[in-house]
């Protein structure tokens, strides 16, 4: 009796050394600097309506990724652009009247000097590129996630355009020690030097999503977010929030040329954006 109450104690003890180690290391995640809510008392409808009439242009960059592919979506269900250009490396196939109208702009990144028209007149930039260090090695990545992104920024820039938004990571910082988050950093700050008349950086946290491809510790860290979600909001964020964030922080003033989008900014945004 005696060994079974000493047994369930240390059992008791371990299992409240995990929930404080767990407890930690997120407040550790928490975001360490919450910026204020984004106010949803403007009319999204009225604000839609305004933003219709001006006759605006935009491209994607990323629409066959999966954040990509549900900010297309949107932006196509709530009409906002009166021209949307999809560049990336192959030609996407849609069904349905709404993908119409849609350019598409097949470049090679690696020659994305030889593509400076493509960048040409477009209003607003869009941007959800992106491999992982697993899929392109560390070189690979970062090609894509700065070079690459770096260099259609640069190009949408020359090209006359006003606006840049760019899904990003939570945590990003150029100083970090983390490929990932240095990288992501590195390109945020990058870009900010461009100086856009408007250039948001929207940093998600994990990304939930029933993803095709396989990414096992994507995978892995996807499970244990979505349990964790609804104690833990700022870890973990739907695509669809994300996009929706996208598409509705566009219609909105910024206080700042450079606004940084939390994953609870972006979450506040989301869920707000109604149609
Ligand atoms: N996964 C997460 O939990 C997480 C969390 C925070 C932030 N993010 C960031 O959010 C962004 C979007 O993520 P996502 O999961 O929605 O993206 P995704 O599904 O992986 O899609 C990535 C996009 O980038 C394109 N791309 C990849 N490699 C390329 C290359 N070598 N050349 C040209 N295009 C290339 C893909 O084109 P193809 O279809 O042609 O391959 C696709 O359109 C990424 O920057 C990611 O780092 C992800």
């Amino acid at each position: 009796m005696k060994a079974l109450s000493s047994t369930l104690g240390k059992a008791a003890g371990l299992l409240a050394l995990v929930v404080a180690v767990i407890a930690a290391v997120l407040s550790y995640f928490e975001d360490p600097d919450p910026i204020k809510s984004i106010s949803m008392s403007e009319d999204m409808k009225v604000l839609e309506e305004n933003f219709r009439q001006q006759n605006r242009s935009c491209f994607i960059l990323g629409a066959s990724g999966e954040t990509g592919r549900l900010l297309l979506q949107e932006m196509l269900e709530r009409n906002l652009f009166s021209k949307i250009t999809l560049i990336g490396r192959r030609p996407l196939t849609f069904e349905g009247k709404a993908y119409g109208n849609l350019v598409q702009e097949v470049v090679d990144f690696e020659k994305l000097d030889d593509y400076a028209a493509a960048f040409q007149g477009h209003d607003v930039g869009y941007c959800c590129l992106g491999t992982t260090r697993a899929k392109a090695g560390a070189e690979g990545f970062i090609r894509v996630d700065h070079d690459y992104v770096l260099k259609s920024a640069e190009l949408a820039k020359a090209g006359g355009c006003a606006q840049f938004h760019l899904e990003s990571s939570r945590g990003a910082d150029k100083n970090s020690n983390f490929l990932y988050l240095k990288v992501k950093g590195q390109v945020e700050a990058d870009i900010e030097a461009l100086a856009f008349d408007r250039f948001a950086i929207y940093r998600p946290g994990v990304l939930l999503v029933d993803r095709q491809e396989s990414r096992p510790s994507e995978w892995l860290a996807r499970k244990f977010f979505s349990v964790l979600s609804p104690v833990c909001p700022s870890m973990s964020i739907s695509i669809q929030e994300v996009a929706k964030a996208m598409v509705s922080n566009t219609l909105l003033q910024p206080n700042h040329k450079t606004e940084i989008l939390e994953n609870k900014d972006i979450s506040n945004l989301g869920k707000g954006a109604g149609k």
